[in-house]
């Protein structure tokens, strides 16, 4: 049987940064508030009319095909995570699929819309693909942009500080090494909290889907019940990583490097302290570009393979948790 190894992995951020003063400038808040409740120093924004999902989506692709020495033209199929689609449809997949001139070949293009865990679940149908010979090489992309979609006022500064534009992606191979790649995935979700963390409007059950009272009103704009939100992570997290290792025979001490969902570096933390951690062994650079919702674990992984964090041999967990609510694990021997 084949198993699943990710071969390629790329990222890419806008080059727009912007700091906690710069948003202290805009609304009522401050730098300590936010380090201090978050980790967050800073974020990239795009700026419209540069950077589109699609094009990011499509720069970090082609890093990762360029780090696993592969073009384009190997791809089979690509599945693409984002919660902020450049189109209410088609989803951004098939927009990506173009971008990288991969439209005239045909190739399948799947759009998840799983939030937070949009990766590590975009990672658990290519492993499934994959396994069953379906496809050989697989294109996984996160892309976000959260910075045009929220409100810089008293009533969305508990939202609006934490969240950032980016993206990641990975390219899953095909492999007959039966010691290495995909080990495992464990996929969850809770619907009875779907509303504690959601944008409500533009809706299909609402016509006009659109209207000026739900700009007046905020349900255009997200809303998060943080401190549900928080605890709800801080139980799930160990929970789902713990189920990973049960499911290979690990333990928390064989984990070499733990590279969470960026939600707050204070969610980091509590998990790395539950899971009996030390600070070496788990990955965040959520200060640098805050939550990136599905291309948080891509960038992250990105940028700690690159650092040299990530080597041949090592057994890396993934783990998610968000909006939905869902979450997830992943384990993978590298
Ligand atoms: O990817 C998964 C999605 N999201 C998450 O994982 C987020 C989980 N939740 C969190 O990380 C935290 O709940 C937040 C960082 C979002 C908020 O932190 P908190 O400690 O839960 O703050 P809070 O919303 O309960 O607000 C505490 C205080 C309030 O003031 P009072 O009522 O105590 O006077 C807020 O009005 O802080 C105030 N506040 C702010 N002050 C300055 C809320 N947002 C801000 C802000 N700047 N940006």
């Amino acid at each position: 049987m084949k198993r699943s190894k990710i071969v390629g992995l790329g990222h890419y951020v806008p080059t727009n940064i912007v700091t906690n003063d710069d948003l202290a400038q805009r609304m009522n808040t401050s730098d300590e508030w936010i380090q201090e409740r978050t980790g967050i120093k800073e974020r990239r924004y795009i700026v419209p009319g540069k950077d589109t999902g699609a094009t990011m989506g499509a720069a970090a692709a082609r890093m990762a095909l360029e780090n696993a020495n592969l073009s384009a033209d190997e791809i089979d199929f690509i599945i693409l995570g984002t919660l902020s689609p450049d189109m209410d449809f088609p989803g951004t997949g098939v927009l990506v699929q173009r971008e990288l001139g991969l439209d005239k070949k045909g190739i399948g293009a799947l759009d998840i819309r799983n939030q937070c865990s949009g990766f590590v679940y975009g990672l658990s149908i290519a492993d499934q693909f994959i396994r069953t010979g379906m496809y050989k090489n697989i294109l996984l992309i996160g892309t976000e942009i959260h910075s045009t979609g929220l409100e810089y006022n008293d009533r969305g500064r508990h939202i609006s500080v934490i969240f950032g534009d980016g993206a990641g992606a990975a390219v899953i191979s095909a492999t007959d090494e039966q010691d290495k790649g995909i080990l495992t995935t464990h996929l969850h979700a809770d619907g009875s909290f779907a509303e504690e963390l959601a944008v409500a409007a533009p809706s299909s059950t609402q016509s006009p889907r659109l209207t000026p009272e739900m700009l007046e009103d905020g349900s255009v704009y997200p809303v998060m019940n943080g401190q549900l939100v928080f605890k709800n992570a801080v139980r799930r997290f160990p929970e789902v990583i713990r189920e990973a290792l049960k499911a290979t025979d690990y333990q928390p001490e064989d984990i070499d490097l733990l590279i969470p969902h960026q939600a707050n570096l204070r969610i980091s933390e509590a998990v790395r302290r539950f899971m009996g951690l030390p600070e070496e062994k788990v990955y965040n650079n959520i200060m640098r570009y805050g939550n990136t919702t599905a291309a948080s674990i891509p960038i992250a992984m990105s940028e700690a393979w690159q650092e040299g964090k990530i080597k041949e041999g090592d057994l890396i967990c993934l783990a998610a948790f968000g909006s939905g609510f869902t979450w997830a694990s992943a384990l993978i021997r590298w």
